[in-house]
């Protein structure tokens, strides 16, 4: 049985809040521990709650036809129908409450029932459902029967308020083959949530969601990108800068947004607010039209959060505007997978072998290698094996896929030379590190240098951080970068040699210098 705090008919609109928190601490005590991951119950503060309640437009309709799928306790619910009662009466609503779990349902019909009764107190009714079944196998099943030949009836919510499980769907599960069977295409819950709920929004229906921010970049979830951008329109996101954001209490440590869209919606403007935390004190604003947010010509679609409206931040300035290809460079991600070349690795160079660098021997914009003493191997036995896998010696820009949370920049890039390696034929790159090549040949040597300058510098990371809420650096990301043209990295290069190791303020004066001449 659910412990209740007293209740009474005439709870003010915050009391009645800080009720449903009061459940939500409570219920998140008695969770089980291992559930508590697996069904991704980290449950939605008041403030946030409240905050993602405001962003809902309610003119058109007086008839709420609610969906909160995974609805905990009813936070979510409780802070909208606050929301309605401050906005006016007349309203009804009728709410479809999903849970699976057991523990968390002790608690959501009596925070239903609070909410009828505040729903009436601001002269509006509330009329709630509560599903103990799994959202997805369920709103599967009502898609593919509305589908068939008998056609069966969508709900056609008006508005869905979410904040889903998190967890991964595995490609042979019984999830990923039902959505696959009605054309949504999930690699995990949240992403799974979402795209079901836009399809059971009724035309012009508003869904407002709280989930990281991993959708919005990334190739596995391009198919997801694809199709939220075909059914709706983005109008607000909000991020929350700081990653012990939105769910302090439960240590998650997640670059979260709340995203609002609207199903069929016309793409207009994007209102883009951030604050650093649940606190929501130094939220800022700023609209961008949406050809800024989803850049026309990018075929991954990538979603980009701007959070400054600083022209430097919001949109590569017009002298960088190639791409990798434009100027003669790839990037791949390090060749050698260490673990599968057990028997060919070396802690101390020896006859036979060939550097193999790992990100540890990259600690500032040069290379410091061997590290005798270290964690890690320092060459590689060169044979049938390994040379595949294996670069000519040259000139090499590398940068790490996985930087850590301290680090002020994302990307961190340095320069391989091959002077530090004499009589070394070859170099192995491991599988840690990101690698601008030509066609698995070095480079020259002033335009990996101008390049290093480049990726080290504060614009690509303002840049990188629009679209990524990782620490990690993939390929693909800095393949979808834009760069300078190849005679200004190579004047980058230049102008850097002579300088030495760069401070941050020298790289960034360089580059603008670099700018301003183009
Ligand atoms: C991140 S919590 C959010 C709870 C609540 N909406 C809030 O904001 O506080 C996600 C909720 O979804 C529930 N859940 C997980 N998988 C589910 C599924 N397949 N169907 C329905 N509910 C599910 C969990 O038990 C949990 O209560």
């Amino acid at each position: 049985m659910a412990v209740r705090l007293p209740q009474s008919e005439s709870l003010g609109v915050s009391e009645f809040l800080r009720n449903t928190e009061a459940s939500r601490k409570m219920a998140n005590v008695m969770l089980d521990e291992s559930n508590k991951s697996s069904l991704g119950q980290f449950m939605t503060p008041v403030c946030v709650a409240s905050f993602m309640a405001s962003m809902f437009d309610f003119d058109a309709q007086r008839q709420i036809r609610l969906l909160d799928p995974g609805a905990g306790v009813g936070s979510l619910t409780s802070a909208l129908v606050a929301r309605i009662a401050e906005f006016g009466s007349g309203f009804s609503i009728s709410a479809d409450a999903f849970e699976i779990d057991e523990v968390m349902r002790r608690y959501l019909p009596d925070n239903l029932q609070e909410c009828r009764i505040q729903a009436e107190l601001a002269g509006n009714s509330f009329e709630y459902k509560i599903f103990p079944d799994d959202f997805v196998s369920k709103s599967v099943q009502a898609i593919s029967a509305a589908r068939s030949l008998w056609g069966g009836e969508l709900p056609g919510y008006t508005h869905c308020i979410m904040n889903p499980p998190y967890r991964k769907i595995p490609g042979n599960c019984h999830h990923a083959a039902g959505l696959k069977s009605i054309g949504i295409d999930a690699v995990n819950l949240y992403s799974a949530f979402m795209a079901l709920a836009i399809e059971l929004l009724e035309p012009g229906g508003q869904l407002v969601a709280i989930v990281p921010r991993s959708f919005c970049n990334g190739s596995y979830y391009r198919p997801f990108r694809e199709f939220l951008l075909k059914r709706s329109a983005i109008v607000r996101m909000h991020l929350f800068a700081s990653r012990k954001n939105a769910f302090k209490d439960d240590n998650v440590l997640q670059e979260n947004i709340v995203v609002k869209l609207v199903k069929g919606g016309c793409q207009g403007y994007v209102l883009v607010t951030s604050s650093t935390d649940q606190s929501l004190a130094d939220m800022s604003h700023v609209s961008f039209p949406f050809n800024q947010i989803v850049l026309p010509e990018d075929a991954e679609k990538y979603i980009h959060v701007p959070t400054d409206s600083r022209s430097d931040c919001h949109m590569y300035p017009m002298a960088v505007r190639y791409s990798l290809a434009d100027i003669g460079i790839d990037v791949s991600t390090g060749p050698v997978v260490d673990f599968r070349h057990r028997n060919d690795l070396f802690f101390e160079p020896a006859d036979g072998t060939v550097p193999l660098v790992y990100s540890c021997h990259f600690s500032g914009q040069r290379a410091d290698w061997p590290k005798i003493g270290g964690k890690k191997p320092n060459a590689i036995a060169v044979n049938a094996d390994t040379a595949r896998w294996l670069f000519p010696m040259g000139c090499y820009v590398v940068s790490r896929r996985f930087s850590s949370k301290e680090e002020r920049r994302r990307v961190v890039a340095s320069l391989f030379e091959p002077e530090l390696f004499p009589g070394f034929p070859a170099i192995g790159f491991e599988n840690h590190l990101n690698v601008f090549h030509s066609r698995r040949r070095g480079l020259p040597r002033n335009l990996a240098l101008g390049l290093v300058v480049y990726l080290n510098s504060s614009l690509v990371d303002a840049c990188f951080r629009r679209f990524s809420g990782h620490t990690q650096v993939n390929a693909t990301d800095l393949r979808l970068m834009k760069y300078p043209s190849r005679d200004a990295l190579v004047y980058l290069g230049d102008s850097a040699e002579s300088l030495g190791a760069l401070s941050q303020e020298q790289i960034d004066d360089l580059l603008r210098k670099v700018i301003d001449e183009q």
